[in-house]
């Protein structure tokens, strides 16, 4: 059975963690950064999270989208899935690089922070609805059983797919949003 290779599983946990932490410590407001220690903590922690970001895309790039899938995914559910996952990765460039802009522009004492502050909340906010996506979508693809989960997932493996009436709709509806998106974008 396909699944990803123990560093791109290391890479995606040790990630979610540095994510986690980086949302948890944010910067409150602007005044803090009057702190010269803190402000340096930030330029360097966003530096090195972006740094993990790039070689982490550059890593996973031409790794097939949902490895582990059982049985051929259809091209619409594939093209959604890799939008998600590229949005996941714009998200989380948009946020360290926003955050070095604020970072330079404050330095600097110069105009335009606020477009910076504006930018940067933007995309801790396109972060938190990407990701949400992102494991609302794997959680429903591990009640069907469907095999991706296993592929990255360490724990509460997949025993095989699952069948019941609730499911059988949901994918009937599925496969016309696939659909509907073939005819549109592919
Ligand atoms: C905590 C719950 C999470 C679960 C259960 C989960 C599960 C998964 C699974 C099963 C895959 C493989 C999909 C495939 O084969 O195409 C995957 C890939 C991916 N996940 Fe997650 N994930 C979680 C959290 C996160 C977080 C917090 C991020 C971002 C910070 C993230 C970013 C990604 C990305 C970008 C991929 C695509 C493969 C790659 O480039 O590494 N995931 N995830
Ligand atoms: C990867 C690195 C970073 C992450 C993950 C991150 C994350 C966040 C998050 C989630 C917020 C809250 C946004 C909201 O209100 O929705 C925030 C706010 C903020 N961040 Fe960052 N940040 C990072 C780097 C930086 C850097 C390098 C600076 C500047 C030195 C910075 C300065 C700020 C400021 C000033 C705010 C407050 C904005 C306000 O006034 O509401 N951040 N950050």
């Amino acid at each position: 059975m396909n699944s990803h290779t123990t560093l791109a599983k290391f890479i995606h946990w040790t990630f979610t963690l540095l994510y986690a932490y980086g949302i948890f410590k944010q910067v409150d407001d602007l005044t803090e950064l009057e702190d010269a220690s803190l402000l340096n903590f930030e330029i360097m922690f966003a530096t090195i999270f972006l740094i993990i970001v790039l070689i982490r895309y550059f890593y996973m790039k031409d790794t097939p989208t949902l490895l582990g899938a059982h049985e051929d995914v259809p091209k619409g559910h594939l093209f959604i899935a890799k939008t998600v996952h590229r949005l996941v990765y714009f998200s989380l460039i948009m946020l360290p690089t926003t955050g070095l802009l604020i970072a330079g522009l404050f330095n600097l004492g110069m105009g335009g922070v606020e477009i910076a502050i504006a930018l940067h909340e933007f995309s801790a906010f396109l972060s938190y609805v990407v990701i949400a996506l992102h494991v609302g979508a794997t959680l429903y693809s591990r009640i069907k059983g469907e095999g991706l989960w296993n592929a990255m997932v360490p724990v509460w493996k997949e025993s095989g797919k699952n069948n019941s009436n609730l499911l059988s709709k949901l994918e009937a509806i599925e496969e016309k949003i696939y659909k509907k998106v073939e005819d549109k974008f592919i």
